[in-house]
């Protein structure tokens, strides 16, 4: 077992898989979202069910630690691939021929990725499943006291807000480049890299991300719209 920790490729492993299961709480989360847009009331049932029932701080947790676990080893992989290739760093900037920009760059687009992911915990989760698991019935927003279920009370709030949606945009473009490279090279180091299905994961990666983010883009333009009384 230790050669999953020390060796270099066991340590790629361990990013490729605590990676797909990002996605797959990726795939959650947007489909969680975009019940909002249909039904503000299904949004906040689920709410309420990911609220601080212990199942749910269980899962939250785990997702704690494996976004943890992809972070650090990210780290030190970025850094022993440095060392190396020693003073050759700089020659990444003469890009090879075939890799892709994103490939060059994902440690810089995961800080970024992180980065807007705690600004959305200070808005979201720290006000709803934090505020309840202190024993909070209410919690104020905007100037009103809400429930911390009332997730839909949420998104209209911060959405309504435009520097909110063009951060949160901007979120999402990071969040694309690092999903399209990172599902493909995890996909990569798990081995199923025959010549004809390089290129087909490519494009599954490249459509999961699209989905992905265009699904949140999407929760977030509509409520942005809505709140400029755009529609009913
Ligand atoms: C339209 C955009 C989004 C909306 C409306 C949204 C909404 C929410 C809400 C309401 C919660 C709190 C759930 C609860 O504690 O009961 C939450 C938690 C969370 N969000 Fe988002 N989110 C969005 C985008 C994202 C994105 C793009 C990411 C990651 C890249 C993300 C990652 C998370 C994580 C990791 C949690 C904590 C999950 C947990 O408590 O287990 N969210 N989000």
């Amino acid at each position: 077992m230790s050669w999953l920790l020390k060796s270099s490729i066991g340590k790629k492993l361990i990013m490729s898989i605590s990676g797909i299961v990002l996605v797959l709480f990726l795939l959650f989360h947007v489909s969680m979202n975009v019940t909002a847009v249909f039904s503000e009331d299904a949004y906040n049932a689920i709410c309420a069910l990911l609220g601080a029932n212990w199942y749910a701080v269980a899962a939250t947790a785990g997702l704690g630690a494996i976004v943890a676990i992809h972070f650090i080893y990210a780290i030190i992989l970025t850094l022993q691939n440095r060392k190396a290739r020693g003073n050759d760093r700089y020659a990444v900037n003469s890009r090879p021929k075939n890799v892709e920009w994103a490939s060059q760059n994902m440690l810089a687009l995961g800080i970024i990725v992180v980065g807007f992911m705690l600004l959305h915990f200070s808005q979201f989760w720290y006000k709803m499943m934090f505020a309840e698991i202190m024993g909070h019935h209410e919690v104020e927003l905007g100037g009103n006291m809400v429930s911390p279920q009332d997730g839909a009370a949420f998104i209209k709030y911060y959405f309504s807000h435009l520097w909110v949606v063009i951060a949160y945009l901007v979120w999402y473009v990071a969040l694309w480049f690092h999903l399209s490279h990172g599902f493909w090279s995890s996909v990569q180091t798990i081995g199923w890299n025959s010549k004809i299905w390089m290129n087909r994961w490519k494009v599954i990666g490249q459509v999961l991300a699209t989905v992905i983010c265009l699904g949140f883009a999407f929760v977030t333009i509509y409520f942005y719209a809505k709140s400029l009384c755009l529609f009913a």
